[in-house]
């Protein structure tokens, strides 16, 4: 047996993120290391960094000032803190986080999760280690997921990777250099990983990957499978009650997704669908390889095969060059979709990408300006969503106790919490709870008897609503 030691994850960015730091913990865990809430205390603090703007990576720069302190602390104490930074920050920068912050002790990019125990080792015998390679694609063409047991279940809502990467190369975009080229995992492999799963009681499994719906893993049959097959036939498994899938592009929306969300009641109604502009000059400047009105008429797409759904997206503002017509145009694309949620970024320029060399700007006011006014706008559209909720009996699936003794709080369809006070045998079930009030992002309500089917109200039989805190960067 190791000796107990203590590890600090700290995350930041999107849901692959999160759910790598879970394989790190499992990767860790048989050379003695349990998870510690405080950095300060730990033996080992891994940042697992996201690099999509340039605001994320200089902070993992200011943490690592403060993981400084703690390190020399913990020295002085007799004990050895160890740092690595792994993530899209390691990726991109590799060597050049530890000539700027000489504290770290391992740099690991998130295809080589797996080695880090060696890489442990080699830091301990050489001072440093640094491992940012994308390793040759096993027979199925697949990199990453080394080991498939590193796949436990946490809860009653889990990831699965079935894809990495990204080949559409946005201008603005660093997924394709940090992620590398768009791999897909092979069909039995995330069937085996969600019967596990669901065997250790998950209820909810969302698919993630950064082109989540480019997904084209090999079936049994030796075909290739796109999303929406591969929905239908995970919805077959005993114990999985819903379905989700993120981050998805609108050029990879197939007619198998959509008719996913019209055959499958275990696929949630709500899809995060990035357009990031609504100006069909700055989408062709973007590359994103659509238009607006494609745009449009996909959402309308999935509004004719499933009453209910609803949409989230991402939008960046200020893109090189964009006029205040454009501007108005993006405005104007919200208005007319009206989005359940949706995340809105200002440009900035990633070093490597070719939007990076654009030379015209928009200012830094205009920018806080279009960003206040977007913000404003999907803020509105996020609470009328909510508050239509009232009234309404939604089906919630319940997770864990909430902080408030006596409550229990689970997730709508579109991830709205949900609170009632309820004995926490709710917990894993998918039960109607009518909805109260809303206090600020989250529904009050109270269990209901389960409708008849014949006085079902459209929200009732289409469950539910909200976002996340994270979404999967990509797409
Ligand atoms: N500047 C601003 N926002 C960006 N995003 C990605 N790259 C940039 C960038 N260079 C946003 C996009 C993407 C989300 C995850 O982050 O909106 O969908
Ligand atoms: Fe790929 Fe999405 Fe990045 Fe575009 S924004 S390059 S689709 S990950």
């Amino acid at each position: 047996m190791k000796p107990p030691r203590k590890l600090h994850i700290k995350s930041y960015g999107c849901q692959m993120n999160v759910y790598d730091a879970q394989r790190m913990v499992d990767t860790l865990a048989p050379e003695g290391f349990v998870e510690t809430a405080s950095a300060e205390d730990a033996d080992l603090v891994i940042l697992n960094t996201c690099h999509i703007r340039e605001k994320a990576s200089e902070k993992v720069y200011s943490e690592l000032g403060r993981l400084r302190v703690a390190k020399e602390t913990a020295a002085r104490q007799g004990r050895q803190m160890r740092i690595a930074v792994a993530g899209c920050v390691a990726q991109a920068e590799g060597e050049e986080i530890i000539r700027r912050a000489p504290v770290v002790d391992v740099v690991v990019g998130p295809q080589s999760y797996h080695h880090l125990p060696q890489l442990l080792e080699r830091a301990k015998s050489q001072g440093r280690a640094i491992e940012t390679e994308f390793p040759a694609a096993d027979k199925f063409g697949f990199l990453p997921n080394p080991e498939p047991d590193a796949i436990r279940a946490r809860g009653i809502s889990a990831f699965v990777t079935v894809q990495e990467g990204c080949d559409k190369f946005c201008t603005f975009c660093v997924v394709p250099y940090t992620r590398g080229a768009e791999v897909s995992r092979p069909v039995a492999r995330i069937i085996d990983d969600v019967a596990r799963l669901a065997d250790n009681g998950v209820r909810e499994i969302t698919l993630i990957g950064q082109n989540v719906n480019a997904y084209h893993g090999e079936g049994p049959d030796g075909r290739s499978w796109p999303l929406g097959r591969l929905l239908h036939r995970l919805a077959e498994i005993d114990g999985i009650a819903r379905l989700r899938y993120s981050t998805s592009h609108p050029r990879d929306v197939d007619d198998s997704l959509v008719s996913a969300h019209r055959d499958l009641p275990a696929l949630m109604p709500f899809v995060h669908l990035p357009v990031q502009s609504g100006s069909d000059r700055i989408l062709a400047a973007m590359n994103r390889k659509h238009t607006a009105d494609d745009y449009r008429r996909v959402i309308d797409r999935f509004r004719d095969a499933r009453q209910g759904i609803a949409f989230s997206s991402d939008f960046i503002v200020g893109f090189p060059g964009e006029t205040a017509e454009e501007f108005a145009a993006t405005l104007a694309l919200v208005s007319q979709i009206g989005y359940a949620a949706a995340y809105s970024f200002k440009y900035s320029p990633r070093p490597g990408t070719p939007a990076a060399d654009m030379r015209e700007t928009v200012s830094a006011a205009e920018m806080d300006e279009r960003l206040v006014q977007l913000q404003e706008l999907i803020d509105s559209q996020q609470s009328a969503f909510n508050k239509a909720m009232i009234g309404n009996t939604v089906d919630v699936l319940f997770e864990r106790a909430a902080r408030n003794p006596g409550q229990i709080v689970g997730r709508t369809g579109y991830l709205q919490p949900a609170h009632v006070f309820a004995s926490p045998d709710i917990i894993g079930q998918v039960l109607p709870v009518r909805i109260e009030s809303l206090e600020r992002y989250s529904l009050l309500g109270q269990l209901a008897a389960r409708p008849m089917a014949t006085a079902r109200s459209p929200m009732t039989d289409t469950p539910e609503l909200s976002i996340s805190s994270q979404t999967i960067m990509g797409a």
